[in-house]
């Protein structure tokens, strides 16, 4: 049985996609996988705005965002943490055995820049890890302000996570001034989980260089020497790289600014239905997620009965609240391939439920 997946990942994989994941397999070290590899960087570099190589890693996010830490901590890290997924970070430098210190942030707000400017002055640290967008709570921080500061600490290593935002919003790598910049497939780029992209620069690689528990599987230096031959460090999942050269075939040819401007507009048809039905977001709007909608359960539905009927007699799901704001909110994602017509279906769909519960 299939459904619509309105959550915020893993969302809708088109029929094109899953078609493009039946190629039939290649040696990893043939020149069929080289011409594969090579055949989607100069695409790939330019959706990540940036001349730094893209590395293709067989696991999901988390694989890569422990990998960071390992390969760019060498003093104390600065973990920045508004939501489950950046909290969780502490927790993950931790447990690599690195000095570290959680600048917290209530859910829902963002990532305050002056707050980052008043710990890194301190000059403690040699690396910061931020979240672009925050899934559990559709935060979007301001990037370009929180980057801005920490481009003047010239030690530190920026270490972003992309996961639910990269390639529906622009974000501009190299202007930036981000060092590692990261994603799983699962998420805006609508491909299946399994898979995870991290573009590196130099800078990240000169401190990895100095630093010697960086472990094999997620060691930045194996992704550079494999990358110069067109390669991987492992076999990697195949049946993955060619969704992503078929769903690069299509980000292209919608062009990159439309995309973003689609995925705009979808945000914008959530945000109205809620305001219509009397919701509220739970970030401030200018820090509104443009990817999901998280909505306050302000009228107190009972969203398990709602995804229930919503999933049976609609063949669609939305998500609830994650961690501490189950039954307090719920998600909606506009991620992916959706158009307005789908995103219509399913706010009809929802109103159609809520008119239902009395709750229209
Ligand atoms: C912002 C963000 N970062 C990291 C992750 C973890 O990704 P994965 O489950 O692919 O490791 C998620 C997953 O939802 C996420 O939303």
């Amino acid at each position: 049985m299939s459904y619509k997946l309105f959550i915020p990942g893993p969302i809708n994989v088109s029929e094109k996609t899953y078609k493009a994941m039946t190629t039939p397999v290649i040696g990893h070290r043939s020149n069929d996988f080289v011409s594969l590899y090579n055949s989607i960087q100069p695409r790939l570099q330019e959706l990540f705005y940036t001349k730094d190589p893209v590395f293709l890693s067989t696991s999901s996010a988390w694989g890569v965002m422990e990998g960071s830490i390992r390969n760019c901590v060498a003093k104390k890290v600065l973990n920045c943490g508004n939501g489950a997924f950046s909290d969780k970070w502490a927790d993950v430098s931790e447990r690599c055995g690195k000095q570290n210190k959680f600048l917290s942030f209530d859910w829902g707000k963002p990532v305050d820049p002056e707050a980052v400017r008043k710990e890194l002055s301190t000059g403690e640290y040699d690396a910061i890890t931020l979240i672009h967008n925050e899934t559990s709570t559709g935060t979007m921080s301001d990037l370009a302000a929180i980057m801005a500061v920490v481009r003047q600490f010239p030690e530190v290593i920026s270490i972003v996570d992309a996961v639910s935002s990269f390639s529906a919003v622009k974000i501009e790598k190299d202007a930036l001034g981000i060092d590692v910049m990261l994603l799983g497939t699962q998420k805006a780029l609508a491909l299946p989980p399994g898979m995870a992209l991290l573009s590196v620069s130099k800078r990240s690689l000169d401190r990895a260089s100095k630093i010697k528990d960086r472990g094999y599987y997620f060691d930045f230096h194996e992704f550079l020497t494999n990358h110069e031959k067109g390669m991987t460090p492992s076999t990697p999942v195949i049946p993955l790289i060619y969704a992503l050269k078929s769903k690069l075939d299509d980000i292209f040819a919608e062009g990159i600014e439309n995309r973003y401007a689609r995925h705009a507009h979808l945000n914008g048809l959530v945000h109205a239905w809620a305001e219509r039905h009397g919701f509220v977001l739970l970030p401030e709007k200018a820090y509104a997620s443009k990817t999901l909608s998280c909505i306050r359960n302000t009228k107190e539905v009972n969203l398990t009965d709602l995804n229930k009927a919503l999933k049976s007699r609609f063949k669609m799901v939305i998500d609830g609240g994650y961690g501490k704001l189950k039954d307090k909110t719920f998600r909606i994602s506009n991620m992916g391939d959706e158009t307005e017509a789908t995103m219509m279906e399913l706010l009809n769909a929802l109103d159609t439920l809520l008119a239902e519960m009395g709750k229209a």
